[in-house]
């Protein structure tokens, strides 16, 4: 009877979590989807613990208050440039909570439980024990690279060892064959340490070959892979929650990454077998690309009063600046003046989906003038100015005109195309991809130089 209540609290929970999802997908509804995810998740933990599988609660409820309060510090010290790297980070542990309960699973069968087994039941219970064990150890240590890469402590650079796909072909087929040799022997430590070694190897190298602007790829792929941990872990379980939760997460997270391969014009395969095709790629000298001009934050004022139409670009620099007030100000002193201001945002803007949306929400920019990049493209030839606030690679025309270019094919904003375009930075180094942009030798383009938030509020003083 108890266990049938859990059961309803488990689908009661899984409902929550759907409703969270439809209501995460759309600006004006993703306050309420994360009250549906947070409800969802408060039900799931109280009839874990109230289950009658639980022993020896008081350890429990001990971990989870560690847990919580590490859990509540994180989140209220993490700014919004670093959630990428924290989400990497909570992949990890998602992985690593998978090959532990793999492991666990295991030693259970190899002593007195594995003795209620056999045949086919058998069979299913070791397949899931490797496939959770190997899914999970994948997503650790790619989770662990990504989290490097974002963090600045690993290089952002795909890594590119010659004959890298045969090594990762041959690391999943011995991974198989030992899978069979781990059946056939009922269970055996022997297979299961080599194969986890194996896969970490893999994590490793998989993560690390993918580079540059294919990170963001990296991320919401890892976010689908710690899903398919989950369902792993709850097989292994027999945990119907866990096992739908997984599938929810590990199905959007896929379904996340092709948007923004589609977005990026990369072929998903090429993106998580480690940059397909990229090895040809150079990276510019960036002496061939010539001179720059620069414009001071009162000529930006006397432009902007003298144009019609403004386009603001912004990208990760405007985060890290938290230069959103200044320019929702700015917008709004324009937009008063008659000019005519719009926001162009391409979908990998910043580092993680939505951060700009996010940022110019919080500094009540109206959501009508935020437009995507294939809503505004067309509009810049008939521009009088953009401002590029803290953007790079998001803007760079060599992905356009450059075949060699490492960035070649990815769909930017076409800002050059514009009257005048004025780029916001510090110095005159390259993006999160490391490739120079030829956009700020163009004759139609000007450096304000400086940091953005700063820049733009003596541009509103001197209007
Ligand atoms: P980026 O190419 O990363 O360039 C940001 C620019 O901001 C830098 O060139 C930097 O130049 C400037 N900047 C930094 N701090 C600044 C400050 N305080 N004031 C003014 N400027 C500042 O930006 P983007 O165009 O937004 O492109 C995003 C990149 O990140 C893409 O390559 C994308 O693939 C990658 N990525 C995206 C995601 C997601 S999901 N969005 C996740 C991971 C990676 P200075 O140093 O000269 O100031």
């Amino acid at each position: 009877m108890f266990q049938g209540l859990v059961t309803i609290a488990y689908i009661v929970a899984a409902l929550f979590f759907i409703l969270s999802l439809a209501g995460l997908s759309k600006q004006e509804t993703a306050k309420r989807g994360n009250v549906f995810g947070i409800t969802g998740m408060g039900i799931a933990l109280l009839a874990t613990i109230a289950s009658a599988n639980i022993q020896a609660l008081i350890y429990i409820l001990a971990a989870m208050l560690i847990g919580s309060l590490i859990g509540a510090r994180l989140a209220l010290k993490v700014e919004m440039t670093g959630m990428p790297e924290l989400v990497a980070a909570l992949h990890s542990f998602v992985g690593l909570a998978a090959v532990l309960v793999g492991y666990n699973s295991f030693l259970k069968l190899a002593g007195h439980e594995g003795q209620l087994l056999s045949g086919a039941l058998l069979t299913i219970e070791l397949t899931e024990i490797f496939l959770g064990v190997f899914i999970g150890a994948v997503t650790f240590a790619g989770s662990i690279v990504a989290f490097g890469k974002l963090r600045g402590i690993i290089k952002s650079k795909a890594l590119s060892i010659p004959g890298k796909h045969w090594m990762n072909l041959t690391a999943i087929v011995t991974s198989i064959v030992l899978m069979g040799f781990f059946i056939n022997a009922g269970g055996s430590m022997i297979y299961l340490a080599i194969m986890t070694g194996l896969s970490l190897l893999l994590g490793l190298h998989l993560v690390a070959s993918i580079g540059g602007a294919d990170m963001p790829v990296v991320i919401s792929m890892l976010n689908s892979y710690s899903g398919w941990s989950t369902a792993a872990a709850g097989f292994m379980l027999s945990n119907d929650l866990l096992i739908v939760t997984g599938a929810l997460v590990g199905s959007s997270g896929a379904i996340l990454s092709y948007i923004m391969c589609k977005a990026m014009n990369r072929s998903f395969i090429s993106v998580i077998a480690g940059g397909f095709g990229n090895e040809g790629a150079k990276v510019a000298k960036d002496e061939e690309a010539g001179e720059y001009r620069e414009m001071s934050p009162e000529d930006v004022a006397d432009q902007l009063k003298q144009s019609s139409s403004v386009l603001i670009a912004p990208g990760y620099g405007m985060a890290v600046a938290q230069a959103q007030y200044p320019v929702a100000d700015i917008t709004r002193k324009l937009r008063d003046m008659g000019i005519k201001v719009r926001f162009a945002i391409h979908p990998v803007a910043g580092r993680l989906p939505g951060h700009m949306n996010v940022l110019l929400a919080e500094a009540k920019v109206p959501y009508d003038i935020v437009l995507e990049m294939d809503e505004i493209n067309e509009d810049f030839p008939e521009t009088d100015t953009v401002l590029v606030i803290g953007a790079n690679d998001t803007v760079n025309p060599s992905a356009k005109d450059d075949p060699t270019s490492p960035i070649a094919g990815m769909p930017v904003l076409e800002v050059w195309k514009a009257q005048t375009v004025i780029v916001f930075k510090r110095s005159m180094n390259a993006g999160y991809a490391g490739v120079p942009n030829p956009l700020f030798y163009k004759e139609n383009s000007f450096m304000c130089f400086g940091d953005a938030k700063s820049t733009i509020e003596k541009i509103l003083k001197a209007m």
